[in-house]
């Protein structure tokens, strides 16, 4: 599913101009459900199917063994009702359901704003969905993800739960999108599994308006012997874990004034105001 008035603004490559065009295929209420979009420029054609738009075609996009997880089939099915509905809870160590947290990541994007918000590694779209249905008429989400197993799911719980998010499968560093057309942007977890999380950020910033928001959740290096002994070992799968210092200086590189962080637990929520 992708919205059809939002094509001109993806971008397989920053400097196609103009963007898609639609050309064929099944609509409903402006959405895209299934067909083919194309570039003008050079013709191109890029599908909609399985409920998003695949601009990776036949790439596989993944580049560590951690995304390549997210790839196996059930993968997607599994992911919410199996891990994200609990990880908070033990991950922070609180009762942290995933309202509370939807509830952070709305307030530090600055939902309020409108416009179009982008769900960086949306997985089976927790955020892009919520966000979506939050937003409502004064507003698009847009989730990317390398994983055709997490959009076909992020697809199919959209149209259970009548929201109608986009979703692309794309590569989240280099994105698909013209420059500073973004309201604002979130990412639950995905840093954590970037193979370069420093050129995402940066990324995110040019797709992203001077002064909107920029709201982040992930995962801090343990604290414990343990624990960074079994941080080490997921660390060769491609998973890295964040030091709280680390993560203002990171945002800033990427030219976003930082707030100040927040954590609960192993939990970080970072966020920033793009300069
Ligand atoms: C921890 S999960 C994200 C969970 C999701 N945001 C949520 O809150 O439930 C990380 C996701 O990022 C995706 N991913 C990893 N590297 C990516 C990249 N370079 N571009 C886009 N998506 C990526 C993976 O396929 C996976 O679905």
């Amino acid at each position: 599913m992708f919205r059809r008035s939002l094509l001109p603004l993806v971008r397989p490559r920053p400097s196609d101009e103009p963007g898609l065009v639609y050309d064929e295929g099944v609509e409903e209420g402006g959405v895209v459900l299934s067909g083919t979009t194309r570039l003008p420029a050079t013709g191109e054609t890029y599908p909609v199917k399985n409920g998003y738009l695949d601009l990776l075609k036949g790439q596989l996009g993944g580049d560590n063994v951690a995304n390549l997880t997210n790839f196996l089939p059930g993968a997607g099915r599994g992911y919410e009702p199996l891990w994200r509905v609990r990880s908070l809870n033990l991950l922070t160590g609180e009762d942290f359901p995933n309202g509370r947290e939807l509830g952070i990541i709305a307030e530090k994007v600055g939902l309020q704003r409108g416009g179009l918000y982008l769900d960086l590694g949306c997985s089976a779209g927790l955020y892009t969905r919520n966000l979506a249905r939050a937003l409502g008429a004064a507003g698009d989400v847009i989730g990317v993800d390398i994983s055709p197993s997490m959009l076909k799911e992020a697809s199919r719980l959209s149209r259970k739960e009548d929201v109608a998010p986009s979703l692309v499968r794309a590569d989240a560093a280099s994105l698909p999108f013209a420059d500073a057309c973004m309201s604002g942007a979130v990412c639950g977890g995905t840093l954590n599994e970037l193979g370069d999380p420093a050129r995402v950020l940066r990324e995110t910033h040019r797709v992203l308006q001077p002064g909107s928001r920029l709201a982040v959740m992930g995962i801090l290096e343990a604290g414990t012997t343990n624990g960074r002994r079994l941080q080490r070992f997921l660390s060769t799968g491609g998973i890295q874990f964040f030091a709280p210092e680390e993560l203002g200086g990171m945002l800033d590189a990427a030219g976003f004034e930082p707030d100040p962080l927040v954590t609960h637990g192993a939990v970080f929520f970072a966020a920033g105001t793009r300069r």
